[in-house]
Parts: structure tokens; sequence; C-alpha cells
């Protein structure tokens, strides 16, 4: 299986940025040890903060890979351009997020991904993102 995690905007500062909602790990620890974990499946990690490298790389990996694990942050409740690659692919889409977005603000209740996307895990921390490799491998 190959699988690739796609972070957007900010989360390259998992580990110093609002630790009391995101934690204290930084994405890279977790994913190596993500990686170790998962060690027969062929996990690999994408992060931009640029709306269009995500597109871009959804629409690279979109045809061939078994899984995408998508993250898109900020843009998940803005990005109608990153939700219509999403449709277009045929890859299957996990959403995922660390926080649970449904107990914060109004403007993150709202997710133009989720539509497209094949689940959605929300609100576990970077578990989140172990529960949808899960749920894309066999
Ligand atoms: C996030 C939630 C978003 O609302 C926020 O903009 C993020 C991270 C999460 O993983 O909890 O940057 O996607």
């Amino acid at each position: 299986m190959k699988i690739i995690i796609i972070n957007g905007p900010n989360l390259n500062l998992l580990g110093k940025r609002e630790n009391d909602i995101y934690g204290n790990e930084t994405f890279n620890d977790f994913f190596e040890r993500l990686q170790k974990k998962y060690a027969n499946q062929e996990v690999s990690y994408f992060q931009s903060n640029i709306e269009g490298e995500l597109i871009d790389k959804i629409q690279e990996v979109g045809y061939k890979y078994d899984g995408i694990i998508l993250n898109a942050a900020a843009y998940t409740h803005t990005s109608v351009g990153i939700a219509d690659a999403v449709k277009a692919i045929t890859t299957p889409v996990v959403e995922v997020h660390i926080s649970n977005t449904f107990s914060r603000e109004d403007f993150r209740h709202k997710s133009y991904i989720s539509p497209h996307a094949k689940g959605v895990i929300v609100g576990f921390g970077l578990q989140s993102y172990e529960l949808a490799l899960q749920s894309l491998t066999p």
C-alpha cells in the first residue's frame, strides 16, 4: 500500500504551535514513530503552506497512490480549489484534524473537503493520522 500524508499550512509548526490544542510533539518525530510502527506500509509525507502546492501534490499522487491522509488545516474551511482536487482524483482521501474542530470556533465547523472524502477523523490528536492509516490499510 502506498499512502501519503499531506499537511497544510502551519502544521510545520507542530510542537511549538498552540501546544494546548496541538500537543508538544513535532510532526517529524510523530511521523518517524508511525513509519516504524507501520513498516510494512509505504507511508510518505508532504507539507506545504501554499494552497497551489497542496493541489499540485493531490493531483500528482491522486491517480496512483492507494490512499491520501489529508489535513488541509485552515484551507479546510476556505478552499474550493483543494475540495475540487479531492473530488477530481480517484485515490481515496481520509480527512483528518488533530483538534476537535466542532468544539472550536464556528468557522471551523465547515469543511469544503468532507463531502468528497472517504471519511473524516477529527479530534484525536496526532492519533487521528494513525486511525486514518488503519482505515486505509487491510
Ligand atoms: C486543524 C484544524 C484547523 O481548523 C486549523 O486551521 C489547523 C489545524 C487540526 O488539525 O486540528 O491548522 O486542521
